[in-house]
């Protein structure tokens, strides 16, 4: 299943670059799509990596919370 379809970037691909930015305190969707080595075309998929990413922060999120 390919989330960003105009680069051809499968899930499991966006999964881990998301993973990885969450990870280093730049949690944007620019850098998801710098993890991954392409640049947003027609931007459909920034709302799924924008979630993704909002769901990646939140166990990090809910722990500084505490
Ligand atoms: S689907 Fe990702 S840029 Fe078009």
């Amino acid at each position: 299943m390919f989330v960003c379809n105009c680069n051809g970037v499968r899930m499991r691909d966006m999964s881990a670059a998301v993973d990885h930015v969450a990870g280093c305190g730049a949690p944007t969707v620019a850098a998801v799509y710098a993890q991954c080595g392409v640049a947003p075309k027609c931007g459909r998929c920034k709302v799924d990596i924008q979630r993704m990413l909002d769901d990646a922060m939140r166990p990090a999120q809910a722990m500084a919370a505490e």
